[in-house]
């Protein structure tokens, strides 16, 4: 198997179409039958790391019955030890990969370093573009006629790292915040699978600062 873990600190959505894309025997937006060239991928979603023990996404896991690791920053001394406890429980796991799904934390060496090329992070914009919090909003305030979605390798900075994939969404005189991150998370929904399935099935390669998906 292919092992997952989500890290989220909110609604989850994302967390959940990933889910539901494991739980419907496909990880794409298109359906992927078992075939030579597309042997049935075995991916699973070993783990959620949540810092919110409130968050919806903590009740998306526990229905799903999916294994969760939730903590109160506020509990630690500092980020490097929680990060070290989030460690030993990915490496416990055989973790493949990481995925950040709404996890509105920076994290530091302690898991950048060696989850290095195994880490990555969704983020509401075309990147390098609007970084940090609030993306949505810092688009529509900027007035940029074109946003989108960013999935990234996680290196040590804010939203940044190598690009994986993007997707383009258009802005209208109409939109307030709410329409445009509904659209925005539809599309989220079906590019974060894609990306996991391309990435399990080996057709993501890392060369220095940027990617290339075969
Ligand atoms: C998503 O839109 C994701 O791109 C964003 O948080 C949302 C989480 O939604 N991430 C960031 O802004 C990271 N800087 P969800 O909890 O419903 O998946």
């Amino acid at each position: 198997p292919f092992r997952i873990a989500v890290f989220a600190s909110g609604s989850g959505s994302n967390f959940q179409a990933i889910a539901d894309a494991v739980n419907a025997g496909r990880l794409a937006g298109d359906s992927v039958t078992d075939s030579p060239m597309h042997p049935r991928l075995d991916v699973r979603i070993e783990l959620l790391v949540c810092d919110r023990p409130k968050a919806q996404v903590v009740e998306r896991a526990r229905q799903l019955g999916v294994p969760a690791f939730v903590f109160r920053p506020k509990d630690y001394a500092d980020r490097e030890t929680y990060e070290k406890e989030i460690l030993e429980r990915l490496q416990a796991l055989e973790i493949d990969l990481v995925v950040m799904a709404g996890y509105m934390r920076l994290i530091t060496n302690v898991l950048v370093e060696p989850l290095y090329g195994r880490l990555i992070n969704i983020h509401p914009s075309l990147l390098p573009s609007f970084p940090g919090l609030d993306a949505i909003k810092q688009a529509l305030d900027y007035g940029v006629k074109v946003t989108g979605v960013t999935v990234h390798y996680v290196d040590g900075g804010m939203d940044t790292g190598p690009i994986i994939a993007q997707r383009s969404v258009e802005i209208t005189p109409q939109d307030t915040e709410e329409s445009l991150a509904a659209r925005i998370h539809e599309i989220e929904h079906v590019l974060l699978p894609q990306v996991i399935e391309r990435i399990a099935r080996g057709q993501v390669q890392l060369q220095g600062n940027i990617t290339i998906t075969s």
